[in-house]
């Protein structure tokens, strides 16, 4: 059975999730899905990262002076948020966990045998809102182009990494490897960087409240982003310290693919693989940095006070309403906007007028014409080929395999539209009148019924609760249909003669 290992960033928990972290993971999720479709044996990879600045200061606004309580509190809630959401995780790391210092640990002393870490004097400026080392090209009037704050002065002894020392391999891998780092213009940018701006980089900070201890020197704190980044490892047990402990390192690792935002992509396409190299571990297959979208053209932020709670607007409209809508309007890849009266939009005429209506109406005719029952099927009459062929499963897949999940929906859609088109081509409610119409009614129902199937595992990956609606209301059991290997759920006819259907509510009612 093949492996799929994915993660997404772990995220600050010095604020709760917004509908920007929930995009990350929601995008993670689909694809976990669709592997495990494909009969992958998928590690989806989520969770929180603790030992950063940033979390120390929002647990001191909140006036919580026990860290770890706050942010054992903080850590639950994004756990809880992607448990409403539906996110199908298989494991949530904190880095504040012992598995994870013992990862980095092992790590940090690896990197240090193999001569790529030295103490020397960091003198510059840090962001605590980046978490990161900035230089004076960052900033305008001193504060952080991206925060709006000051930056910090620093000047501290502390230990640094030998990034440019793997500048040559890193660009050697890049050229040779295209599917590393997407898309390309991602790859460019990190190409440029590694080659004309790429320096050194400071690995601890200066008697630190928090933050891992760098081995054999206490009164000094790993990095966030060093410490951060072996999260990847730690899930999968690479600082486990007997043999058996290490089966699933030995199994998952390279990582087959990292979501990411664009915002952080040179810690994960630069940092990162020259981190690993010098551990002498191999690199993932592929980074992928996705686009930042804004809302309602302004950027999201609590002053502009327009920051979306995904789990609020789920109340409204739906988890799967929320995954359809995130993945058919954002390029993914690219940059976005999200609009709530967009949402509301195409909730109500794609997903009730198009999807939604197009199930409640087969159903209902199931209900009138076919005596409740899927009818036999006699044989594919002309005009009634089936509406779920070879070709569309194609092209969904070739959309999902390229991270193009617009189109995977356009591709879904196109059957909706196709489906619908018939009915009212065929017009069963006329060839219901007539007895010498019969066979041709049945054979189209049959035809529409299956095709609501097939529709099912289409959606599957993106819309699971919506393809389980589907499933129950045409009476077959989720977890049968669910059991079915991908390549022979496809094939058409899948669907048996005589099996009662279960006609419930529309599954996506009319918003107004
Ligand atoms: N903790 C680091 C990541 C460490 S990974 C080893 C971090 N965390 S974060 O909480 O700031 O989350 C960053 C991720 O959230 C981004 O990379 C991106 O995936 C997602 N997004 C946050 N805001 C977003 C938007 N407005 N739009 C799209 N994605 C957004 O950086």
């Amino acid at each position: 059975m093949p492996k799929f290992y994915l993660s997404t960033p772990i995220y600050y928990i010095n604020d709760v999730p917004h509908i920007g972290h929930a995009y990350t993971t929601i995008v993670a999720d689909v694809l976990a899905r669709y592997h495990r479709l494909k009969g992958a044996e998928v590690f989806f990879l989520t969770g929180t990262d603790e030992n950063s600045q940033k979390n120390f200061e929002a647990a001191r606004v909140a006036d919580e002076r026990d860290l770890k309580k706050y942010l054992d509190k903080m850590s639950a809630k994004w756990q809880s948020t992607w448990d409403l959401l539906g996110i199908s995780n298989d494991d949530f790391i904190r880095t504040t966990e012992k598995r994870h210092l013992d990862a980095v640990k092992k790590f940090w002393l690896k990197v240090q045998k193999n001569g790529d870490i030295y103490q020397g004097t960091y003198e510059g400026f840090y962001c605590v809102g980046c978490e990161a080392f900035v230089t004076e090209t960052d900033l305008v009037d001193s504060n952080c182009a991206i925060h709006k704050k000051p930056a910090k002065k620093i000047k501290e002894k502390n230990y640094f990494f030998r990034l440019t020392n793997y500048r040559d391999a890193l660009i050697k891998h890049i050229a040779d490897n295209p599917d590393f780092i997407q898309p390309i213009k991602r790859r460019n940018e990190i190409i440029n960087y590694i080659k004309d701006f790429m320096t050194d980089v400071s690995i601890s900070r200066q008697n630190f409240v928090c933050g891992i201890p760098v081995p054999n020197h206490r009164q000094q704190a790993i990095y966030v982003w060093f410490d951060a980044l072996i999260n990847y490892l730690t899930a999968i047990d690479y600082g486990a310290k007997t043999i058996k402990g290490k089966v699933l390192f030995k199994k998952l690792w390279p990582a087959d693919l990292q979501l990411i935002g664009k915002d952080i992509l040179k810690f994960h396409a630069a940092l990162w693989p020259a981190m690993l190299m010098s551990a002498d571990l191999p690199l993932p297959q592929t980074i992928f940095a996705h686009g930042y979208f804004t809302i309602n053209g302004d950027k999201m932020s609590k002053s502009l006070g327009n920051v979306v709670d995904p789990v609020e607007l789920a109340k409204i409209y739906s988890n799967d309403a929320i995954r359809w809508f995130l993945l058919s309007e954002i390029k993914f890849g690219e940059d976005g906007d999200f609009s709530l009266v967009r949402l509301k939009d195409g909730y109500n005429n794609k997903l009730a007028n198009e999807l939604g209506n197009l199930v409640h109406r087969v159903l209902s005719m199931t209900e009138k014409y076919c005596d409740n029952k899927v009818p036999k099927f006699s044989a594919a009459a002309e005009g009634l080929d089936p509406l779920c062929e070879i070709d569309i499963w194609r092209d969904f897949e070739s959309a999902m395999d390229h991270f193009r999940f617009d189109e995977a929906l356009g591709v879904i859609w196109k059957v909706v539209a196709t489906a619908n088109q018939l009915i009212d081509k065929e017009k069963p409610w006329d060839l219901a009148k007539n007895d010498n119409t019969r066979g041709r009614l049945n054979d189209l129902m049959y035809n529409l019924l299956e095709t609501l199937r097939q529709l099912g595992w289409l959606l599957l990956p993106i819309m699971p609760e919506t393809a389980e609606k589907i499933w129950t209301q045409l009476g077959l059991s989720i977890e049968k249909e669910k059991a079915k290997a991908m390549d022979k759920a496809k094939i058409w006819g899948g669907l048996r003669a005589e099996i009662k259907i279960i006609k419930g509510e529309p599954i996506f009612p009319k918003i107004v």
